[in-house]
């Protein structure tokens, strides 16, 4: 039976399906090695994060090539602010300069643009023009570009959870009415399809606070390549490998 796909949105998960072969809906990336990048070749981190936005826009295109509706890229954590102020200055340059000359091309492109995370701690000016970028593009039928900005798992959990627990203090919540799919609504993610599928490069297995309530049926693919090196061939191979794993979402195999 093929993947019913839109039918894990919301934390409903679909009893006894399997995967055919077809394309993911949503797919996320950490994008990890940069630094390492940059250090093979004897130049500093910032290098490696420019060129890792290089292989974002090489992403992007393959994702809408291949039909991806979602793709979520995780672009800096709410534990990366512990870099110091050099690198976060180098990052937030770099997101400030990403979204001044990319949103028109994006917006051409039909990408809606979203941004999760603690955004205002990237100060208002910027803040100001990542709400402008989302309002220009909200509209757009193509691919939707979730950008991941000082976005931690356990810190989005908590804002969901302390949303629900203040409706319920003020009389207008029911807590036995609280569910998984209530959950997810008021996550960062909220009307976003859980993801099929989660990238990560550079050789790290682990999940870096990541996705954590919306990847609990993902598929995990871990590349030793590093980010910078990222391209359409890569995203071609990801695919393939998610195309080969039978989802069982706990149900017996078929
Ligand atoms: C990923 O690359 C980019 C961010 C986390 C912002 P890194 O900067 O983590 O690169 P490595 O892991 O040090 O190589
Ligand atoms: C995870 O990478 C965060 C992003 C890619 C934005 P890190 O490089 O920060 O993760 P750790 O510290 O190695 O777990
Ligand atoms: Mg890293």
């Amino acid at each position: 039976m093929p993947l019913p796909l839109g039918a894990v949105a919301q934390g409903a998960v679909p009893a006894g399906t399997s995967t055919d072969g077809s394309v993911p809906q949503h797919v996320a990336i950490i994008m990890d090695g940069n630094g390492r990048w940059a250090a093979s070749r004897g130049l500093p981190r910032i290098a490696g994060h420019r060129a890792g936005a290089e292989a974002v826009t090489r992403c992007l295109r393959a994702a809408r090539r291949q039909g991806v509706e979602y793709l979520t890229l995780y672009a800096f954590s709410s534990e990366n602010w512990r870099r110091g102020p050099d690198e976060v200055a180098d990052l937030t340059g770099l997101l400030r300069f990403y979204v001044r000359h990319k949103v028109a091309e994006l917006h051409r492109e039909q990408v809606r643009i979203l941004f999760v995370g603690e955004v205002h701690r990237f100060g208002s000016d910027l803040c100001d023009e990542l709400a402008r970028a989302e309002q220009l593009t909200a509209h757009n039928t193509g691919l939707t570009l979730l950008l991941a900005l000082s976005y931690g798992g356990r810190n989005d959990i908590v804002q969901a959870t302390k949303a629900i627990a203040r409706a319920v203090q003020r009389g207008e919540l029911d807590p036995d009415t609280i569910d998984e799919n209530m959950m997810s609504r008021h996550l960062l993610t909220a009307g976003i399809p859980d993801p099929d599928l989660v990238v990560r490069t550079s050789g790290e297995h682990r999940i870096s606070n990541f996705l954590l309530w919306q990847s609990a049926y993902a598929e995990f693919v871990f590349l030793d390549s590093l980010w910078p090196d990222f391209d359409e061939t890569t995203f071609a191979q990801v695919l393939e490998i998610y195309g080969r794993r039978e989802r069982r979402f706990g149900a017996r195999p078929a």
